[in-house]
C-alpha cells in the first residue's frame, strides 16, 4: 500500500473560502492526501488566498517566504495557491514566485486532484479561467461532512455589484444561484445527520435566484429552509441594503426559526461617498431599511462593514460616517481602511487621503462603536436568552455558544449540551461576550 501524503491547507479572507477549502481538503483525499495540521509533515502545502485588501494579500507572499526553507529540506514538497490571489494573478504567479508548483482559480476547484497529480510529476501548471454557469452549477461545494451543530451552506456565489473599490466580482465572477432542490436536500442530510442551526452562505446573499425565473427568490428560499425539520436556526450573510425587499423583511417578522441578527454593510454613512462607491443606496434608503427591519423585528441586532478613507472622503462625510453608526446602533462592525485594488473602478479615483488621517478615523471609528457594543453588552444582563451550544469553551467548566443576535455566551454547563438551545440568563456583558447562567427547570 502507498503510505499516505500528508496536506497543509491554510485558509485566509471570508468565510466563501473557508468553504472552498472543505471542497479543496475532500477533492484531495480522494487521490491519497490527508489534512495535517504540522507544516513540517506535509507533501503538499496549499494556500488558499484572498486579495480583498493588499494587506491580504502581501501575507500570501509573506507566507511563502517563510514556508520556503520547508522545500529546501524536503525538495519533492510541493507548494500550490488557490483562491482570489491565485484568481487574480493568474500565470503571473508562477513567474513571480519561482518555487510555487501549482495555481488554481476560484472557478477551478474541481480540477485540483488533475492538477496535483501534474505536479507531482513536475509539471507547473496553473488554471484560472472561468467557467460557464451550468458547468458551475454541478460544481457548488456539497456538504459531505457528517455533522456538527452549525453549518454553512453556500446558496450562491460571484457579484455582479461591482462596488467601486472591491475586487471580488473580479475573482468570484459572476453570480449564480445554486438550485434550490439541491440546497434543501443538503440541508435536509444534515439536519438528519443532527445539525441545529444553518448559515445561508453568498457573496451577495440576498440576490439568490434574481437572475434565474426557475428559482424562488432569496425570501422564497428561507421559508423552504424552515420548513425542514430538525434545522432550528437559520442565519445567512452576506446581505447587500439595495436587495433587502419587503418580503425579506417580512421573514423576520413571520419566521421564529430566522435569528434576531442581519450583517447589513452600509461601508460609508454619507449619500455622496456611497455613490462614489457604486452602492446603489443613499444614506436615507439605507436608514429606511433598517427602520423597516426594526418594525419586523424589534431587537434585531444588526452588524456592518466600514471603509473610511475612501478617495475624497472630506471630514464632513467621515462624520456622517460616525453619525450613521450612532442612529444604527450595530452591535458590532468590521471596520477598514481603503486599499486601493489593481482594475477597480476606485483605484483611478482622485482624492487619496495620507494614510495617517485614515488611521485617525478607522481610531475615531472604533472608539465609537466600541462604547456602543459595551451598551448594548450590558443592556442584556438580567434577560434570559436562547443559547444554541456549540463546544466547550476555553475555561474549563464552561461551554460556549450564541444567542439569537450572534453573540458569544460563556456559562458554565456540561459539554452533553453541545447541540441544544439552552435558556441561558445574562449575567456579564463584556466588551466582546457575554457570562451567562444556565437556567433550570424550563
Ligand atoms: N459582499 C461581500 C463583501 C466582501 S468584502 C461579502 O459577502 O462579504 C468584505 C468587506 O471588505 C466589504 O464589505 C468592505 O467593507 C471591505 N472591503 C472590500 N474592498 C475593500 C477595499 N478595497 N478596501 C477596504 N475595504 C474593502
Ligand atoms: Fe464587493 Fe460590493 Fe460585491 Fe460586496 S457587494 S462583494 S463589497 S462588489
Ligand atoms: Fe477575500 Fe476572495 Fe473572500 S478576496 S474576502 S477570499 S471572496
Amino acid at each position: 500500500m502507498e503510505s499516505p501524503k500528508f496536506l497543509y491547507l491554510q485558509t485566509f479572507g471570508c468565510q466563501m473560502n473557508v468553504s472552498d477549502s472543505e471542497k479543496i481538503a475532500s477533492l484531495l483525499a480522494g487521490v491519497g492526501y490527508q489534512l495535517t495540521e504540522e507544516s513540517t509533515a506535509a507533501d503538499l502545502i496549499i494556500l488558499n488566498t484572498c486579495t480583498v485588501r493588499a494587506k491580504a494579500e502581501e501575507k500570501v507572499y509573506r507566507q511563502l517566504e517563510n514556508l520556503r526553507p520547508l522545500k529546501r529540506k524536503k525538495p519533492s514538497l510541493l507548494f500550490g495557491v488557490g483562491g482570489c490571489v491565485a484568481q487574480q494573478e493568474g500565470e503571473r504567479l508562477l513567474e513571480k514566485v519561482p518555487y510555487l508548483d501549482l495555481v488554481f482559480g476560484t472557478h477551478n476547484l474541481h480540477r485540483i486532484p488533475q492538477i496535483v497529480l501534474a505536479a507531482e510529476e513536475g509539471r507547473r501548471l496553473s488554471e484560472t479561467d472561468f467557467i460557464d454557469n451550468e458547468t458551475r452549477l454541478g460544481l457548488f461545494p456539497s456538504d459531505d461532512q457528517p455533522g456538527g451543530v452549525t453549518r454553512f451552506v453556500t446558496v450562491m456565489q460571484g457579484c455582479d455589484n461591482y462596488c467601486s473599490y472591491c475586487i471580488v466580482p473580479y475573482v468570484r465572477g459572476r453570480e449564480i444561484s445554486r438550485r434550490s432542490a439541491d440546497i434543501i436536500a443538503e440541508i435536509s442530510q444534515m439536519a438528519a445527520n443532527g445539525v441545529k442551526e444553518i448559515t445561508l452562505l453568498g457573496q451577495n446573499v440576498n440576490s439568490y435566484g434574481l437572475n434565474d425565473p426557475d428559482q424562488p427568490d432569496f425570501a422564497g428560499l428561507l421559508r423552504m429552509v424552515s420548513d425542514i425539520v430538525g434545522i432550528e436556526r437559520i442565519r445567512f450573510t452576506t446581505s447587500h441594503p439595495k436587495d433587502i425587499t419587503r418580503p425579506l423583511i417580512d421573514c423576520f417578522a413571520q419566521l421564529p426559526k430566522l435569528c434576531g441578527h442581519i450583517h447589513l454593510p452600509a461601508q460609508a454613512g454619507s449619500s455622496a461617498v456611497l455613490a462614489r462607491m457604486n452602492r446603489g443606496y443613499t444614506r436615507q434608503d439605507y436608514l429606511d431599511k433598517v427602520a423597516a427591519l426594526r418594525a419586523a423585528r424589534p431587537d434585531i441586532a444588526i452588524t456592518s462593514d466600514i471603509i473610511v478613507g475612501f478617495p475624497g472622503e472630506s471630514e464632513a462625510d467621515f462624520a456622517e460616517t460616525l453619525s450613521l453608526v450612532e442612529e444604527t446602533r450595530y452591535t458590532d462592525i468590521f471596520s477598514f481602511i481603503y486599499s486601493k485594488r489593481p482594475g477597480t473602478a476606485a483605484a483611478e479615483f482622485d482624492g487619496d487621503l495620507p494614510y495617517d488621517l485614515k488611521l485617525e478615523r478607522l481610531d475615531r471609528l472604533a472608539e465609537v462603536q466600541k462604547k456602543i457594543t459595551r451598551e448594548f453588552n450590558k443592556a442584556q444582563v438580567g434577560s434570559v436568552q436562547k443559547v444554541l451550544v456549540e463546544r466547550a469553551s476555553r475555561r474549563p467548566g464552561q461551554i460556549f455558544g450564541r444567542s439569537s443576535y450572534n453573540q458569544i455566551v460563556n456559562f458554565d454547563g456540561d459539554i452533553s449540551l453541545v447541540g441544544s438551545l439552552a435558556d441561558v440568563e445574562i449575567i456579564e456583558g463584556y466588551q466582546n461576550s457575554l457570562l451567562g447562567r444556565l437556567v433550570t427547570g424550563h
